[in-house]
C-alpha cells in the first residue's frame, strides 16, 4: 500500500484513543482506506501528562508545526480556537487534508476554514464536532441532499443530557450529576460550554449550516443553558406527561413579511412530549430528530460524547481522506458547496 502520513495533534479524552485504535487496527483501517496510514506523531503541550491509554512515549512531540510538514492527513483534537485554528491553515495551506472534531472552530471560523481548503483542493472532514459517534454530517452533507430539510431537533449535548436524565430519574442534585459527568469524561475541559448551551450551539450553527446550504453564524443561534432548571420543574413536567430536554431547534421558516424563507436556530430547555422518540434519549446519548419534506422524519441516535465512541467519527473521517488521496482527488476541491455553502435563503434569524 501506499502510505499516507497522519499527524495527531491533541491526546486528551478523544485523541488519545484515536492514536490507540489507529495503532491497534491499522492493519484492517489500511485493507479499507487502500492505504497504510502511519501516525507519524501526536503533538500535545506535555508529553508527561496523564492519558487515558498507554501509547509509545517516542511518538509525542510539543511542535505541532514541524509535525504537521510532510504530513497527508492532519487530525485536529485540541479543541479551542487558538492555536487550533493556526494549524488547520498550515495543514491545509501545506496540502493535507484535515480531520477535526473541534465545533467551536467550525461555528465560529467555518467559512474561513473551508475557503482555505477550497482554494488549495483539500478537503476538511468534522464528522465529530456534532453528536459524537452519531453520523449526522454525512446524512445532512450527501444522504439528504436531495430532500430538504424542514426542522432538527437534536439532543446533542451528552453531559446536559445526562444531567436532566438523573435529575428526572433519581431526583438527583445538579451538582452531584454535574461531577459524575465530569468523571465519565462527557463534559467539557470547562462545564459551563456545557451547562450554559455553549456546546450545543455551536453543534446547532454547524447543523443547520448544512441542513439549510447556509453558513449560519453562532451569533444568529439563540442559546439558554439548563442552570435554572431545579428539581420542582422537573417534577412539574413530569406530572404533566413531559421530561425537560436541552433541545437544539433549527427551523426552516415562512418570513415573516411574506418575503421568502428564514431559518430559526435556537438551544434551550424544552418540554418534551414523554411519547416523543427524544423523550426516551438517556444518559449522556445524543439524538438527531430530522424532519424532512420528502423522507420524512428520521432520528439518528447513538452516543454523542465520550472518548471512544468520538474516536470511531474521527476514524472514519480518517479513512474517508486516505479513500480520496488514493483515488487522486487530493488538490481538486470536492464540491466546495458541500463544505459550508453560502446562502440561498439569504437571512439567518432567531426566533423562539
Ligand atoms: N461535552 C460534550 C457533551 C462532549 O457533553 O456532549 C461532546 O461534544
Amino acid at each position: 500500500y501506499r502510505r499516507l502520513r497522519v499527524a495527531l495533534l491533541g491526546a486528551g479524552s478523544v485523541g488519545s484513543q484515536v492514536a490507540s485504535l489507529l495503532l491497534r487496527h491499522g492493519a484492517e483501517l489500511a485493507d479499507r482506506a487502500g492505504a497504510s496510514l502511519e501516525l507519524a506523531g501526536i503533538a500535545v503541550r506535555d508529553v508527561d501528562a496523564p492519558r487515558d491509554v498507554d501509547l509509545p512515549r517516542e511518538l509525542f512531540t510539543t511542535d505541532a508545526e514541524q509535525l504537521i510538514v510532510g504530513a497527508d492527513i492532519v487530525i485536529e483534537l485540541m479543541g479551542g480556537i487558538d492555536p487550533a485554528r493556526e494549524y488547520v491553515l498550515q495543514a491545509i495551506n501545506s496540502g493535507a487534508d484535515v480531520v477535526t472534531a473541534n465545533k467551536a472552530l467550525l461555528a465560529t471560523h467555518g467559512p474561513e476554514i473551508f475557503d482555505a481548503a477550497d482554494q488549495v483542493g483539500a478537503q476538511v472532514y468534522y464528522e465529530a464536532a456534532a453528536a459524537g459517534a452519531i453520523p449526522i454530517i454525512r446524512p445532512l452533507r450527501d444522504s439528504l441532499a436531495g430532500d430538504r430539510v424542514q426542522r432538527i431537533m437534536g439532543i446533542v449535548n451528552g453531559t446536559t443530557n445526562y444531567i436532566l436524565d438523573r435529575m428526572d430519574a433519581e431526583g438527583a442534585d445538579f451538582a452531584d450529576v454535574l461531577a459524575q459527568a465530569q468523571a465519565l469524561g462527557y463534559a467539557e475541559a470547562d462545564p459551563t460550554a456545557d451547562v450554559e448551551g455553549y456546546d450545543a450551539a455551536q453543534k446547532a450553527a454547524i447543523l443547520a449550516s448544512l441542513a439549510f446550504h447556509t453558513a449560519v453564524p453562532l451569533e444568529a443561534v439563540h442559546r439558554e443553558g439548563i442552570t435554572s432548571i431545579d428539581s420542582s420543574m422537573i417534577d412539574a413536567a413530569r406530572h404533566a406527561g413531559y421530561v425537560i430536554k436541552l433541545l437544539a431547534v433549527c427551523e426552516r421558516l415562512a418570513a415573516s413579511d411574506g418575503d421568502g424563507e428564514s431559518i430559526s436556530v435556537r438551544v434551550y430547555p424544552a418540554l418534551v412530549d414523554r411519547a416523543h422518540p427524544l423523550a426516551s434519549v438517556h444518559g449522556a446519548n445524543n439524538a438527531v430528530f430530522v424532519q424532512a419534506e420528502a423522507a420524512g422524519n428520521l432520528m439518528f441516535y447513538g452516543a454523542g460524547a465520550g472518548g471512544v465512541q468520538t474516536a470511531s467519527a474521527v476514524l472514519g473521517d480518517v479513512v474517508s481522506a486516505a479513500r480520496r488521496h488514493v483515488a487522486g482527488g487530493v488538490g481538486v476541491a470536492e464540491s466546495t458547496r458541500a463544505n459550508l455553502p453560502v446562502s440561498p435563503i439569504g437571512r439567518v434569524i432567531t426566533r423562539y
